[in-house]
């Protein structure tokens, strides 16, 4: 049994704190939380775990074999250094961290520590992610050509970060499992309309090698909530529609063949090829339930997470990008 502790038991910590208990391999030990009416709330629903208020005395639980991480992107560093530093294997929340020379420490601290580190994208363990990627691996889409998702809703306002660093982690790490290419550039463009400096509203385009592209829409200010993502491929197109309560991927057999001979390429001339759709059949498996068991797998048997580390640090690296393209008005910037 590895016993796992978690600090945050905000918004989001409550999920991981019901997945672990659930897991036969993970032990819900200890939570930590410095609001007493968010320990008021974990006794409640875990009279048997150990609460605290202090981290000195969370971290001196010896009992802790495992660390997970649910509080703001701006404590990630400093409180997955301590776990790594005091021998714990380590589930930290997206974004993995604030700045890439973080990112980078922490994985090799990991390394070093030789230790679990994994970064918690949880949209890759989706039945419809992984079924996606099935389709995609099996050659059906061909060349893949765009990625275009619309994250958008009236959204819980974040105080410290952006809608950037809050949603586009999502479809950044998606994007990343479905179709790892070369990123070279990154453009964003938002504005701070509600005068504190936070950018509610953002379009990000991702440029990569092959000439594939990625639209991301991200927003707090919808009114209407849209989790759509359209995958594009030179023979087949996905549409994966989150809100969709059954059907939520679709595969058109659907494209676009330009002429090749220099009078088609004059006239311009598009032949568009309208085929079958069908809707596959997709695990429904809670994807944080797959998650903690595949935590708990990567710890018992030595492997490396799926979200590791590095894929953390490859979401982190667009983020920053990102931030320093919206100051630019969406100038281009390098990724490296
Ligand atoms: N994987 C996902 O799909 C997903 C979804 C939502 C949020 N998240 C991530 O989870 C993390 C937490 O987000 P949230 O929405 O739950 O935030 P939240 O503000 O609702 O909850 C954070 C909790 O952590 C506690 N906390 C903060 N700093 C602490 C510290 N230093 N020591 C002890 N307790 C501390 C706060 O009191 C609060 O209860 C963020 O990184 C966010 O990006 C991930």
């Amino acid at each position: 049994m590895i016993n796992v502790g978690l600090i945050g038991f905000g918004y989001w910590g409550p999920n991981l704190a019901r997945n672990i208990s659930f897991n036969p391999d993970l032990e819900l030990a200890a939570i930590c939380d410095f609001s007493s009416d968010r320990l008021k709330a974990a006794k409640q629903h875990y009279p048997r775990v150990n609460l605290y208020k202090d981290l000195d005395d969370f971290f001196n639980d010896t009992a802790l074999d495992a660390i997970a991480i649910a509080t703001p992107v701006a404590t990630h560093f400093k409180l997955a250094k301590k776990a790594l530093l005091t021998g714990r294997h380590v589930w930290l929340e997206k974004p993995m961290t604030e700045t890439v020379p973080q990112a980078e420490e922490l994985i090799e601290l990991a390394e070093q520590k030789n230790k679990v580190l994994l970064v918690d994208h949880t949209f890759v363990y989706t039945g419809e992610v992984r079924k996606i990627k099935e389709v995609i691996d099996k050659g059906e889409l061909g060349d893949m050509i765009y990625y275009d998702s619309t994250r958008v809703n009236l959204g819980l306002f974040q105080q410290d970060i952006n809608v950037v660093w809050d949603l586009a982690p999502h479809d950044i790490s998606i994007m990343d499992y479905l179709m790892p290419f070369k990123k070279i550039e990154v453009s964003a463009t938002g504005s701070h309309y509600y005068g504190n400096g936070i950018v509610p509203k953002s379009l990000l385009t991702i440029y990569m090698e092959n000439n594939t592209i990625a639209h991301i829409n991200v927003s707090w200010v919808s009114p209407v909530k849209i989790r759509q993502t359209l995958i594009g491929g030179s023979s087949k197109m996905i549409l994966y529609d989150d809100n969709q309560p059954s059907e939520k991927i679709k595969i058109y057999d659907k494209g676009v063949v330009l002429g090749h001979t220099m009078e088609e390429l004059y006239r311009l001339k598009v032949q568009y090829r309208v085929g079958d759709m069908y809707a596959p059949k997709i695990d429904d498996q809670e994807a944080l339930a797959l998650e903690s068991s595949h935590f708990a797998d990567c710890i018992i048997n030595g492997k490396k997470p799926l979200t590791d580390g590095k894929a953390g640090l490859e979401v982190v690296k667009v983020l920053v990008a990102a931030e320093k393209s919206l100051k630019l008005k969406g100038a281009p910037v390098q990724l490296a």
